[in-house]
């Protein structure tokens, strides 16, 4: 009887570890005029063009490791798709108002919406590519 139950439970288990691998979370990609971004190897010339962005346009508020005024960024290559990446930086009024991520984050900020950073499509490219290139 217990080896019965011993079975039962190891399928049970499988099974259900099962429909978890067949069915991943897709990544929201935000709202937006980014549908799909093709990654390919890192760029090193937007890693570079990336990075001199962000060192004047954003590390006021954030920090790679370090929660400051915005979140800590270094890992979020990881934690959201490159498209919501993408349609943050060109369309944040949008995003903060009706996406329910950035909803969910603003109101972690005490409210403080993150100013538009009014970059070109190329621009937030190459922002995205710098927050590959840091990602551990
Ligand atoms: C004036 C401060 C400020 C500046 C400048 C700023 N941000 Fe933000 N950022 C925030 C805050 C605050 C949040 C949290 C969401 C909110 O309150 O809008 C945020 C959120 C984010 C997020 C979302 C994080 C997540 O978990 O999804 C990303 C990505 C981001 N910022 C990237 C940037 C980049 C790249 C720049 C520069 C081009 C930048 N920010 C400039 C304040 C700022």
């Amino acid at each position: 009887m217990l080896v019965f139950l011993a079975v039962f439970i190891l399928i049970v288990s499988f099974t259900s570890l099962q429909t978890e691998a067949a069915a991943p979370q897709e990544k929201s990609k935000g709202i937006g005029p980014v549908k799909t971004v093709a990654l390919g190897p890192i760029n090193p010339k937007w890693v570079d063009e990336g990075k001199g962005i962000f060192n004047t346009q954003c590390i006021v508020c954030h920090d790679l490791d370090q929660k400051k005024i915005g979140p800590a960024l270094r890992n979020i290559t990881k934690q959201r798709a490159p498209e919501f990446l993408m349609n943050l930086l060109l369309n944040s009024a949008q995003m903060q108002k009706e996406d329910p991520t950035m909803k969910a984050l603003l109101k972690e900020y005490n409210n403080l919406p993150m100013p538009d950073p009014m970059l070109s499509q190329a621009k937030a490219r190459s922002v995205l590519e710098y927050m590959r290139s840091v990602a551990k």
